[in-house]
């Protein structure tokens, strides 16, 4: 039997997240040259294009002594050229962990299903679990714990969003979502995670007015209005989005000590605005840079100590 995959922050315990967390504050402190992953292989498998999940992929191996096969849109034919199951199968002969960016989600699942090694969702059409424990770790770095904080949600109730409904149910934060109506979050992921939030003392509330979101909120993050395969409605997309926008405006209804996140690429002038990206109150490439160190923490949680022994390694 494998160790877990890490395909949605849903399967993940408090505890996990927790102990990941404070791991990848370690990592982050004393950065350096390390072993732990020496002789092992992750294959990033891309549908998509991406900076900061390739990129800090695969620095984050490096610095843990392994290596990285990286293949892009073009080079597998996922579900094309070769079927999902046989391109896992295959993955798991060569590498100890497989990283994926798919559209639909149930393209990593099956992969995962087929693989004999830990498979990493790398963003899927669902949901971003990596991005959301680089936010986690950026709150907890900035606000010194995340149990009690009112962090407020602007724009498409997409992967990202779905991402942070998961993740910040189980760490006790209050977590406020302003979409459009029609452009809400899964109404299924958000019963989910009204539950598990009164269970670690958080909250989930759904809202359609980002100004009362937005009022007196720790923190306030937003993303993209258009997501990467929805390019067709961008139009739309603009219109319905116009009063999602987090600018000085919106900004100046949080607190006044209110941070600024962005999982990145940012359309700038769309969602946020230049002045409120590159001002003082913005920690978006802090935020950016915790990908490198959360994610190592994240390989090291699949790959090092105790992981059960896997067929064909
Ligand atoms: N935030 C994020 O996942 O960025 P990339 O698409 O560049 O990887
Ligand atoms: N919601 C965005 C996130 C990009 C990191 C997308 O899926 O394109």
């Amino acid at each position: 039997m494998k160790h877990a995959d890490f395909l949605s922050l849903r399967d993940v315990t408090a505890e996990d997240i927790h102990h990941m967390l404070d791991h990848a504050l370690t990592l982050k402190i004393e950065r350096r040259m390390r072993k732990d992953l020496h002789g092992q292989s992750l294959a990033l498998v891309f549908q998509k294009p991406s900076l900061r999940t390739r990129g800090s992929f695969d620095v984050a191996m490096y610095e843990l002594g392994g290596h990285v096969v990286y293949f892009g849109p073009d080079e597998v034919g996922l579900g094309k050229r070769e079927s999902i199951p046989d391109v896992a199968r295959v993955l798991s002969e060569y590498v100890q962990v497989i990283a994926a960016r798919t559209y639909r989600h149930e393209d990593v699942e099956v992969m995962a299903r087929y693989a004999s090694v830990p498979v990493i969702n790398a963003l899927s059409d669902f949901c971003h679990p990596c991005q959301a424990m680089a936010d986690l770790l950026t709150l907890r770095e900035h606000f010194g714990s995340l149990r009690g904080i009112t962090l407020t949600y602007v724009g498409d109730g997409n992967n990202v969003c779905h991402a942070l409904l998961f993740g910040c149910s189980r760490v006790g934060i209050h977590l406020r979502v302003a979409s459009p109506v029609g452009y809400e979050p899964r109404a299924q992921v958000v019963a989910y995670a009204q539950e598990e939030a009164s269970r670690h003392g958080g909250s989930v509330t759904v809202l359609n007015d980002p100004r009362e979101a937005a009022r007196s909120a720790d923190a306030l993050y937003t993303d993209v209005w258009t997501s990467m395969g929805q390019e067709e409605e961008a139009v739309r997309r603009r219109r319905v989005f116009a009063e999602y926008r987090i600018d000085q405006t919106l900004l100046s209804l949080a607190r006044p000590d209110a941070v600024v996140l962005h999982d990145l690429p940012a359309h700038r002038g769309e969602e946020i605005t230049d002045d409120v990206i590159d001002g003082p109150q913005s920690i978006v490439f802090q935020q950016a840079g915790n990908r490198l160190h959360a994610q190592k923490a994240i390989l090291l949680w699949l790959l090092a100590n105790g992981v059960e022994a896997r067929p064909g390694s």
